[in-house]
């Protein structure tokens, strides 16, 4: 959702354009109706000073009497003469003097006065005592006189009052010369063209100012919007990485396998190229290769910094981020050179991964474009290398719970092989007649390819094969004679006790085979089940001929040690009776007896 400042610019353009249409259009209208009423009001007062003037001069000398019918020609003069000593100026060009009937009593033009004319509306007007006035362009008739000395005329009606009447009973129309006034009105319509137009200008400016500013800030949080959706989502991705992070810590082990999570979050999330786990081996002080991705060579899998050493080196003993921006430029700086052979990095980033305050290692940022990295992205490499750390730190507290469960089976393993002595010596047998078997049995199962870890239970039956004998009281297990048919019975139980002695101990149920088999007979003749053939579990067959020889080979309570030569005699007597045929065989070559 990127921000569309162009729209905005566009909208504030045709806005502007209508606003400056409409304010041109009512300031126009406000200069032309202020102007008329200027103007109005000017030539009314001009209109006025004319009526002051006129009726001062003349009212005093008219009477009632001077306006009922056409004045003698006497009084004419008189009044005419009044009129042009003291009112014909510059300004008043001529004065008509009317009755209220419409009888023109005086005007210079003679030939007009004593007629009467229709009143016309100023002349009403000025009857009944307002002031009228009227700008003439000289078209009417009565003005014919006029046209060609004067531009434009004005004419002023006012209301006659002579001075022995209170009543207005007549009228004057005087003629203004227009000429004079312009100066003045051309004043007024600058002044006022001027201040609209300074207002106008004001008045738009401020209205474009605040729209734009308007806008502005409206792009500017458009903008702002934009931006912080775009964070809120790369956050919640981050979230979402660090869950992964999380979920592979948690249900993997496997430090490998979550290092690979890991790493595939980080150059995800983080937008670069390639990324490397290096990992402290606490003893060498040499970090090491863990895991990687993103790189064309695997050069990085033999990737060593000792500690202090190299920008990963540093950066795990000063336990900060380190970085170099440009790799081609710095490459004396960087000196695991045969690293970046055809990898083309541009830009390199190490940080340390320090989980409980010990420095677990490091990880690696390479990139092959320059990073310009925000703060944001700065912080979530350190959520990572800290996610990352707890990871590795969880995997080797697993790695010490096997290492200690080792340490225990160890301890068992010690523990078997001093019951085994003990027996030995109650058994009154040649001393290391169970270590003899033992390691006959292991030989053998090696010469039969049994798997290596199924070797360690082989190890452990064989040592603890006549566990059993333990049960049988010493006047028989220790009698020098041959047994009776009721000490065989006793003594054929030691299988079964052993079985009994060691099936509760749930660590060492792989290794019950011997203790429980060895003397079953491949023909079938053997006890405590007398299986037959490979019913017989193999450890049980391999071990049955390393104990009957080595047993043959020892003196007993009851007979003397045997020769070699009678023992391989015997073997191959009962190869294929007591013993599987093959074991034999397989025991023979590595005897070094090929009879
Ligand atoms: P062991 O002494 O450890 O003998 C183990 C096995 O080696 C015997 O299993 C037997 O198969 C073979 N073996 C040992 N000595 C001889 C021998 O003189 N001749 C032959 N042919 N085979 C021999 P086996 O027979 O099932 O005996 C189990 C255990 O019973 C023996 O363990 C031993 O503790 C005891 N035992 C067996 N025969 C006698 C005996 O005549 N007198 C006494 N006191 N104990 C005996
Ligand atoms: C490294 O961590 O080894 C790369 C940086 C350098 O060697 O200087
Ligand atoms: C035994 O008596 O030999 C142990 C019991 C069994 O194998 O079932
Ligand atoms: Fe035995
Ligand atoms: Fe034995």
């Amino acid at each position: 959702m990127q921000p569309k400042p162009r729209r905005q610019f566009s909208f504030l353009a045709k806005f502007s354009l209508a606003a400056f249409i409409i304010t041109a259009a009512i300031a126009v209208l406000l200069a032309w109706g202020t102007q008329r009423r200027l103007e109005h009001n000017a030539l009314l007062q001009a209109a006025e000073n004319a009526g002051d003037q006129v009726s001062t001069v003349l009212n005093p000398n008219l009477t009632t009497a001077d306006l009922v019918a056409p004045l003698s020609s006497a009084r004419f003069e008189e009044i005419d003469a009044l009129i042009r000593q003291n009112i014909l100026r510059k300004n008043i060009v001529r004065v008509k003097i009317w009755n209220r009937r419409g009888l023109l009593l005086y005007s210079d033009q003679k030939n007009l006065v004593g007629r009467t004319f229709p009143l016309s509306e100023e002349l009403q007007e000025a009857l009944e005592g307002k002031v009228g006035m009227e700008v003439s362009s000289l078209e009417k008739e009565e003005n014919i006189e006029e046209r060609g000395h004067f531009k434009q005329l004005l004419e002023v009606y006012v209301a006659l009052r002579p001075h022995n009447s209170s009543e207005i009973l007549g009228a004057y129309e005087i003629y203004q010369d227009m000429t004079l006034l312009e100066p003045r009105i051309a004043t007024i319509r600058r002044f006022v063209w001027y201040s609209v137009s300074l207002g106008f200008l004001i008045l738009y400016g401020s209205l474009f100012m605040l729209v734009y500013n308007a806008s502005r800030e409206l792009v500017r949080r458009n903008q702002e919007n934009a931006r912080l959706y775009a964070e809120a989502e790369r956050r919640l991705e981050n979230l979402q990485g660090l869950r992964n992070i999380d979920q592979a810590i948690t249900s993997s082990l496997d430090l490998y396998l979550t290092l690979q999570v890991v790493l595939t979050q980080i150059t995800t999330q983080l937008g670069v190229d390639a990324a490397a786990v290096l990992l402290l081996k606490p003893h060498s002080h040499a970090l090491e290769f863990a895991a990687g991705r993103g790189f064309r060579s695997p050069a990085i899998e033999s990737s060593q910094a000792l500690l202090g050493e190299s920008y990963a080196g540093r950066a795990a003993l000063e336990r900060r981020l380190l970085h170099i921006s440009n790799l081609p430029a710095a490459a004396h700086e960087f000196t695991r050179q045969s690293l970046l052979a055809g990898e083309q990095f541009i830009a390199y980033y190490v940080i340390p991964l320090i989980a409980k305050k010990r420095v677990m290692g490091v990880m690696e940022i390479y990139h092959r474009s320059p990073l310009n990295p925000q703060q944001e992205w700065l912080d979530f490499l350190e959520a990572l290398a800290t996610q990352t750390a707890i990871a590795i730190d969880n995997a080797s507290l697993f790695e010490d719970l096997q290492r200690s469960n080792t340490d225990l089976t160890l301890a068992y393993d010690a523990t078997i092989e001093g019951w085994s002595r003990a027996l030995d010596l109650r058994d009154k047998e040649t001393e290391g007649h169970t270590q003899r078997v033992t390691a006959m049995t292991l030989d053998l199962a090696r010469a039969m390819r049994i798997r290596e870890p199924d070797m360690v239970h082989f190890r452990r039956g064989a040592l603890l094969h006549d566990i059993g004998k333990m049960g049988i009281p010493d006047n028989i297990l220790l009698k020098p004679g041959p047994l009776t048919e009721e000490e065989w019975k006793i003594m054929r139980q030691h299988p079964a006790y052993a079985y009994e002695m060691l099936s509760p101990i749930t660590f060492l149920h792989p290794a019950l085979d011997i203790p429980h088999y060895h003397h079953e007979r491949w023909d079938g003749s053997g006890y405590p089940h007398a299986l037959k053939g490979e019913q017989i579990p193999l450890a049980a067959r391999i071990f049955a001929v390393a104990d009957v020889w080595d047993a043959l080979s020892s003196n007993r309570p009851y007979r003397p040690a045997w020769p070699a030569d009678k023992i391989w005699a015997y073997l191959q007597e009962q190869t294929g009776r007591l013993f599987d045929p093959q074991v034999v065989k397989l025991f023979k070559t590595i005897r070094g007896q090929n009879h």
